[in-house]
């Protein structure tokens, strides 16, 4: 088969790039023996019955978000009907993660550090444009290193979950081993605190894998094969082959780490209502998204809005079918814990006059492999000097306070997590 051009640093003419590779994908494609056309018609069917399950179990008045209790993943006694819901909707709340004191008590702890360390007297503005702010005081906090979030990210229940959810991908294939799903590499990130009574715009339908080199890098158009060569229907969205290697482009908006799902756990309750998370519950509309620029509808130096340094948009004018599944979380406690996969389109509601609170901290599951073992090096450093991790804005807010969580209070969990045994 021939090879593909490739890219593995951004091009500096994208939309010659793009057409590059349009018309090497489509001859590829069309080598198999079907047509663009045809090919992308076997998704549209999978993902239009897919979106008609979701919308007549909206219709039923069924929770589409499946909701997996703590006890029964700690237990091991996940029913096969729950697994069975979890990978086809590839998100899932687990309920009473950690107690409820407990979330709670970090939230408050996550309040005294922040203020002890006169935060808001030194806040400078986002780092970076992704969310706004709430009046002078910000919303999402760039801070990673509170004894809250590390007693959260190495604790036994968090490793239980991260193992459970990184299960549910196919961690070997083809022979080789991709990652280690009971080993997770403890992927730090912000912490947000939505106040009572906020105004929020929300975040537009998006997705975060990746952007242009999700079709120009020779690992990830591997990792595509499926959607690429005509066998389509081979396409499995929980195989992570020659995921857990690659590079990604850099850009302000970019995970060097791979992960499982995307998460994270509510220090406050959150009604359903009130400006949540919300996606598109269908892991396999991965295939509809990579397909859909190449249809000749589309320009040829574009990828449906696709370019660097920009999360991945997902909208009504190219995918109206994928937006009729968008679907929100269900009312979630303090200690409940929220997680989609990582490929999947995800928003979040706007909201005026919040009722309550809307704390989170992200928390993803992210199993050790070669690309996380490579980032976990700049993890450690930023670790050990109190600084923003390298995959977020430099903003190192937390290098001089001295009550930081410290490495003697690290677990065996939280070394493993970091590299350092
Ligand atoms: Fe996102």
């Amino acid at each position: 088969m021939m090879t593909l051009p490739h890219w593995e640093s951004p091009p500096d003419d994208l939309g010659a790039a793009i057409r590059e590779v349009k018309t090497a994908l489509r001859a590829r494609i069309a080598s198999s023996g079907r047509t663009v056309d045809e090919v992308f018609t076997v998704v549209e069917g999978r993902i239009d019955a897919a979106v008609e399950q979701v919308e007549a179990a909206k219709a039923r008045g069924e929770e589409v978000w499946p909701v997996i209790r703590y006890d029964d993943i700690a237990a091991g006694t996940v029913s096969s009907e729950q697994f069975d819901l979890v990978r086809r909707r590839g998100c899932l709340v687990v309920r009473g993660h950690f107690e409820r004191e407990q979330a709670l008590g970090w939230d408050r702890d996550i309040v005294r550090y922040v203020e002890g360390n006169r935060f808001f007297e030194n806040y400078r503005g986002p780092g970076d444009d992704f969310f706004g702010s709430v009046g002078s005081k910000p919303e999402i906090y760039p801070i990673y290193w509170s004894p809250a979030q590390m007693q959260a990210r190495q604790s036994e229940r968090m490793a239980a979950v991260q193992a459970f959810l990184n299960s549910q991908w196919k961690h070997e294939s083809g022979g080789t081993t991709w990652f280690d799903p009971q080993r997770d590499s403890l992927y730090p990130d912000r912490i947000r605190r939505r106040p009572e009574g906020a105004d929020s715009g929300g975040l537009g339908t998006h997705l975060d894998p990746g952007t242009l080199d999700l079709w120009l890098t020779s690992a990830y158009q591997k990792a595509f094969r499926h959607l690429f060569d005509g066998s389509v229907e081979q396409y499995d969205p929980w195989d992570p082959a020659y995921r857990t290697a690659g590079p990604q482009y850099p850009g302000s908006t970019m995970c060097s780490a791979f992960r499982t799902f995307q998460g994270w756990t509510a220090l406050s309750d959150m009604d359903h209502d009130q400006g949540v998370l919300h996606t598109v519950p269908i892991p396999e509309a991965m295939a509809y998204l990579m397909l859909r620029p190449l249809l000749s509808d589309v320009p040829d130096d574009d990828m449906c809005g696709v370019t660097v340094n920009q999360v991945f948009p997902a909208n009504e004018k190219w995918h109206p079918l994928l937006m009729r599944a968008l679907t929100g979380i269900p009312d979630v406690k303090a200690g409940d814990s929220v997680w989609w996969h990582a490929d999947m389109i995800h928003s979040v509601a706007p909201v005026t006059n919040q009722r309550g609170w809307g704390n989170v901290m992200y928390i993803p599951a992210a199993p050790w492999c070669p690309r996380n073992e490579r980032y976990a090096a700049e993890v450690r450093e930023a670790f050990r000097t109190g600084s923003s991790p390298s995959d977020f804005p430099e903003e190192h807010y937390e290098r001089d306070w001295a009550d930081r969580f410290q490495p003697a209070d690290l677990n065996e969990t939280g070394r493993h997590g970091l590299g350092l045994s």
